[in-house]
């Protein structure tokens, strides 16, 4: 039975744009003329549905002294009303636009203000809402002013003839669900409320109107031009420029351009007869030439990030002081670029974008995702006339916003609406009106409506096609040829869920070789999760299902390079290390370091170069490296000084980029780049008188510094330490990308894993032998239920103090599937929670994600060895470990030597338990601390979405040796 469609829907399920607002026009954070901010506490009711409640709470006599306070801005599921809920592309409600449920939670909103003593007479007033969600009714005075849709876009309201000098009385009734729903399938948490900032703006007599700064900039005379429309005979003032012209008068001189690495911003003024707002003018002119986007000429490599807003307690309620500590963060790990996912941000964002440098792609608030669930995406709003109001009122509504910033390059239509005429319709708008700047929209591969080839996820092996133009042809050849000539963009990639995401630097090596492959945005910016508390107060973050939700993805929505209390995570370490502006390398052993700018505009004068000698206990000399100013592109060769090296072993150069001054987001010295190159290479260790093993008391067996189990050939004691194992061990706690949900069955490592049973490995003791020198402890180690198995057999020697074990790998039978790991776990007293080492650090590295790890010596707490995803799994290795030692507070310990270097991983909770964990609360400390020390480590990748690791970081079972000696130091050392 179909519904009939009633004649006139409620206002929340029209899927026409609001009513009632005044033209969308320029936003600016400040003018002369008086404005009044109204968030605060507001009274605040929530009803089960949308006519649960008459709406006489509008009315300015209204009782509602027992209701409830909420602050605004706010969501109201994270203020103890309802919960929030997490899905991807689901619709967590029935498919049948523009319908929504009876069960739609309505909070009505109440405050009341007075107008300050000295608030201006005359003139108009406009009442400002800068994000509700998902659709209101607004009323002031009990008169009601309109209806707002389109959650994360302003809408301004005329309401100069009923302001009254006391007791003015705004009523808002905002709808968790409404036809604006369909259009804002973003995969994030469902959050409603008056998200935004509320604010009363006086709009005097000959206030400025809307306008549009047209400056830009001609790399081939440096100069700038400057034009400004404005509806108002309003004039516009640059005092650093001597400019002051009329609106609509061009003027042309020689300026600074803008660039996202040398922010340049003009203080100008835009006055009118009633109103002097102040602007920040930024010169410059984006164009696509000859297949590639440029900005003042020079081609430019994004080095982006897509955000979300997000903050772990507050949603998207996000306030200043977060956004610029984001930005900061982004400058300090040299990302130059963000991706508004998917829906226009705050708008006090961009304008620390323009102010701090970053290349903006500005998206609508637009996603319709959950129709790639019906057949051929039936019924999507983007292909549906009824719905192109709708679009293009939010099309006009970002430009008009948003136009006057000079960050922004790049219009994007929205994220993930399928194909259709709703879009076709937004992109000719906004062509019209800015016709200066590209347009952005991923999901039409023919690229019918937009300016850039912009696609997510993408593989190596793809993009590099891509860069060479020689992708798979398009059906229609005119459209083919359209497309091949554009440049090109991942708008998403590295999907930054949990540990990862690996192949970052495969990525930026073709970035920086095909001039068409213009750089990416990594997925994404911040872990969306909400802070919460266990019974005993142990703080975590939840996802996805922790709400109860009925339909939910899990914590898909923890995926980004900062944990959701904005700590960096190891992926963004990795990231600022891979996409470093200056390259620095060199032949080991040469002494030869090149230097490449790989700025697109910045000469390298605003970095100090240093190079550092190093060897493994410590600095042996450092100085100042004299590099030219190079300019962006440019090289040069600089020799190393090599010291005298007195300490024996290993040495390498250290060679480091820093900022030479302070800038407006980090102090100078702030590393930018560095690399390690190999100066002396390690010497394998003098050999030593052997020890003979010897039958002690009791059924042991010992061996220099230990003492084993003569029937197993256990290791049981090291010097006075009580050991487990070592045996071998290749279960790791799969990663989000081990998992890799959204892997079609069969590429799905862990499930693969888990179906072999490598998480239940056995250990068949064949042999126990003792010969000569050595112990030797012959096993098969395998899953029940299969012949496969890994034949492996430790060889133990020792000398007086130092106990040596070599393990021998053989697999038996035809092995598919890769291993997680391949070296030996072994247990030890929970004493031992002091790490020091010596190879790669300070922060966790695996094979495809090791580019940040730095050779040095470094000391952690096993605590700190940790890296707290927000779904507990493999984290914490250290690669390159020469060595390692475990020691307790009075300095005695357990110190592994590796041959060759080991992967080092130390816990005070076994794999298995890190595996069981769903939450950080779940891991326990038990009373040992478990060591891996690993030959090998599969790769990570990044096929929690996308694709997964590179052959090369692939660790397949194969035949493999390696050895550790176990010592028990007397020195602290
Ligand atoms: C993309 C989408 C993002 C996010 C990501 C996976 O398809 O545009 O919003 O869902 O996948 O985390």
């Amino acid at each position: 039975m179909t519904r009939e469609q009633p004649l006139a829907l409620p206002y929340y399920e029209d899927p026409a744009p609001g009513t009632g607002a005044l033209p969308p026009r320029a936003w600016y954070p400040a003018s002369d003329a008086a404005r009044l901010s109204l968030n605060g506490r507001w009274g605040f009711r929530l009803a089960p549905a949308a006519q649960a409640e008459d709406e006489s709470f509008a009315r300015p006599d209204f009782d509602a002294a027992h209701w409830e306070t909420l602050p605004v801005p706010a969501h109201w599921v994270l203020h103890g009303h309802g919960a929030p809920a997490y899905t991807n592309t689901l619709y967590p409600f029935p498919v049948e636009p523009p319908y929504v449920p009876t069960e739609n939670p309505t909070g009505d909103h109440r405050f009341t203000f007075d107008l300050p003593g000295d608030w201006p007479g005359g003139g108009d007033a406009a009442l400002r809402f800068d994000g509700i969600e998902s659709a209101a009714k607004i009323w002031l005075n009990g008169e009601e002013l309109g209806v707002f849709k389109g959650s994360r876009l302003p809408a301004e309201y005329s309401v100069g003839h009923l302001l009254r000098p006391e007791g003015n009385v705004l009523a808002v009734r905002v709808h968790q669900w409404s036809a604006a729903s369909y259009l804002e399938d973003q995969d994030q948490w469902w959050l409603p409320g008056i998200f935004r900032d509320v604010t009363l703006l006086h709009r005097p007599e000959e206030a400025a109107g809307d306008f549009f700064v047209h400056a830009d900039y001609d790399h081939r005379t440096g100069e700038g031009t400057l034009l400004v429309d404005s509806n108002h005979g309003s004039r516009i003032t640059v005092p650093e420029l001597g400019l002051d012209i009329a609106a609509g008068e061009a003027a042309s001189i020689a300026v600074e351009p803008w660039t996202a690495e040398t922010p340049r911003l003009y203080e100008a003024e835009l006055a009118t007869a009633g109103e002097r707002v102040p602007l920040r003018i930024g010169f410059r002119t984006i164009v696509i030439e000859d297949g590639v986007l440029k900005v003042n000429g020079r081609r430019i490599l994004f080095r982006g990030v897509n955000r979300h807003e997000f903050h772990p307690e507050h949603g998207r309620a996000v306030d200043l002081a977060t956004m610029r500590a984001d930005l900061l963060l982004m400058k300090q790990h040299n990302i130059n670029a963000v991706r508004t996912s998917h829906y226009p941000p705050h708008p006090a964002f961009l304008g620390l974008c323009d102010e701090l440098g970053l290349w903006v792609i500005d998206e609508c608030d637009l996603e319709t995702h959950g129709f790639v669930k019906l057949e051929d995406w039936r019924g999507n709003p983007a292909d549906d006339d009824r719905w192109t109001p709708a679009l293009l009122d939010r099309a006009a509504r970002m430009v008009e916003r948003d136009k006057n910033h000079p960050a922004i390059v790049i219009w994007s239509l929205g994220n993930e609406c399928g194909t259709g005429r709703g879009l076709t319709a937004m992109a000719q708008w906004i062509r019209a009106r800015d016709p200066h700047r590209p347009i952005h929209y991923e999901g039409d591969r023919t690229c019918a409506d937009t300016d850039i080839y912009s696609r997510m996820y993408a593989d190596h092996a793809e993009v590099e096609l891509i860069g060479r133009r020689e992708e798979t042809p398009l059906e229609d050849p005119a459209l083919d040829a359209k497309r091949r000539a554009m440049p090109f963009i991942l708008c998403e990639y590295a999907h930054a869920m949990g540990n990862g995401p690996g192949g970052l630097s495969e990525y930026q090596r073709l970035f920086e070789t095909h001039e068409r492959l213009q750089g990416g945005f990594v997925w994404e910016w911040i872990d969306h999760g909400i802070a919460q508390r266990i019974a005993d107060g142990t703080p975590y973050f939840a996802y996805g299902g922790d709400f109860g939700e009925e339909l939910h993805d899990g914590n898909f929505v923890c995926d980004g390079l900062l944990f959701p209390d904005r700590t960096p995570s190891p992926g963004l370490i990795e990231y600022k290390k891979v996409i470093e502006p200056v390259r620095i390398e060199g032949d080991p052993g040469s002494g030869t370091v090149r230097i490449t700018n790989g700025h697109d505009f910045a000469d390298l004068s605003h970095l100090a170069f240093g190079w550092a000698y190093e060897a493994e206990d410590g600095t042996v000399a450092e100085g100042a490296l004299a590099v030219p100013p190079l300019a962006p592109g440019e090289s040069t060769e600089l020799k190393l000084p090599s010291p005298a090296h007195t300490h024996g072993g290993e040495a390498w150069w250290t060679v480091r980029a820093v900022l030479a001054a302070d800038t407006a987001w980090a102090a100078a010295g702030h590393e930018v780049a560095w690399a390690q190159l190999a100066a002396v290479r390690p010497e394998p260790p003098a050999p030593q008188p052997p020890a003979a093993p010897r039958r002690g008391e009791g059924g042991v067996l010992v061996l220099g510094p230990g003492t084993f189990d003569a029937a197993t050939g256990e290791l049981r004691h090291l010097r006075g330490f009580q050991v487990t194992g070592p045996r071998l061990d290749v279960w790791r706690a799969p990663t989000d990308n081990d998992v890799a949900a959204l892997s079609p069955a069969g590429r799905q490592p862990a499930l693969l894993w888990r179906k072999l049973g490598l998480h239940r490995m056995r250990h068949r003791i064949a042999g126990v032998e003792m010969s000569g020198d050595a112990l030797t402890v012959t096993t098969r180690v395998a899953p029940a239920a299969s012949d496969l198995a890994l034949r492996t057999v430790y060889r133990w020697t020792a000398t007086d103090d130092r106990l040596r074990l070599t393990v021998d790998v053989t697999p038996e039978g035809d092995w598919k599937v890769p291993l997680p790991r391949l070296g030996v776990r072994l247990g030890l007293p929970g004493s031992l929670g002091d790490a020091a080492w010596y190879g790669g650090g300070p922060g966790e590295a695996y094979p495809d994600t090791r580019a940040a790890s730095r050779i040095g010596r470094y000391t952690a707490t096993v605590d700190a060895l940790q890296t707290p995803y927000v779904r507990p799994q493999e984290n914490g290795a250290r690669a390159d470990v020469r060595w390692a030692h475990l020691r307790g507070e009075d300095g005695a310990g357990i110190r592994i030597d590796g041959e060759p270097a080991f992967w080092f991983t130390a816990r005070r909770w076994t794999t298995e338990q890190l595996d069981a964990a769903g939450h950080t609360p779940g891991l326990v400390p038990g009373e040992r601390i478990w060591l891996n020390l690993d030959h090998g480590q599969q790769g990570i990748g990044s096929a929690s979405c996308g694709p997964g690791i590179l052959p090369r970081y692939r660790l397949d079972a194969a035949p493999a040796s390696f050895s550790f000696t176990f010592s028990v130091p007397d020195n602290g050392q």
